[in-house]
């Protein structure tokens, strides 16, 4: 407890010197984000990949995941015609392909062909996965809802796979990778070793 601090659940601040006032706009960039690269077919099965920051878990039973995707994506239109998608967390050492998959369009450009990064084939959605993801998440599309500039798409995971060397008793194991995380404007960080247990 602090001895100075009166006892009140009033608000008693007032001293916004301490904090800067960004733009409501740059909100996305407020929080350091995990990075991936969203993975769906057309209709031949022909592969593309795209790079993504905003996503999150948002259901356990059953498990679904939300990918923020901008319908101007070339990756929206393949998961509305195919209706599923791979989601592939990746480490720091695949940074270059992070922002290759990130910066051009798979209508203009075959991403993979030009990448070293490999698929697999999955074994419940269409989409491939990238062989060289940490982890990987099966997703068949379960809802898409119109949000401000993106859509939510909602994907019902059918599948987690995790490299075997980047977990330990069911979490990631942060001394052998290192997740990357999207920091906004251009700039990524990693995860640390650090872990903080609480009982
Ligand atoms: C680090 C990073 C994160 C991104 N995250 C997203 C995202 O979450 N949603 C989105 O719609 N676009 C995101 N983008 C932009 C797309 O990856 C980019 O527009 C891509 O070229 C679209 O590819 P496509 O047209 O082949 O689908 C991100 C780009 C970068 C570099």
């Amino acid at each position: 407890m602090n001895p100075e601090k009166p006892e009140t659940s009033e608000p008693q601040g007032g001293n916004d010197d301490t904090l800067i006032d960004f733009l409501p706009t740059k909100a996305p960039t407020a929080q350091p984000k995990l990075v991936g690269i969203v993975v769906s077919v057309d209709s031949s099965g022909k592969p593309n990949g795209m790079t993504v920051a905003w996503f999150m878990p948002v259901s356990r039973d059953p498990p679904l995941m939300v990918v923020a995707v901008s319908p101007r994506r070339y990756t929206y239109s393949l998961i509305k015609q195919t209706r599923d998608f791979t989601l592939n967390i990746l480490d720091s050492s695949l940074i270059g392909e992070v922002e290759f998959f990130g910066s051009v369009s798979g209508r203009d450009v075959d991403k993979f062909s030009k990448s070293r990064l490999t698929l697999s084939k999955s074994k419940f959605v269409k989409s491939p996965y990238i062989s060289e993801a940490v982890t990987i998440l099966e997703c068949s599309l379960y809802a898409d809802y119109p949000a401000g500039d993106h859509q939510l798409i909602i994907g019902k995971v059918e599948r987690l796979l995790v490299k075997k060397d980047a977990a330990s008793d069911n979490i990631y194991n942060l001394k052998k990778i290192k997740l990357l995380l999207y920091l906004g404007e251009g700039k990524y960080t990693v995860t640390s070793e650090e872990v903080y247990e609480y009982p």
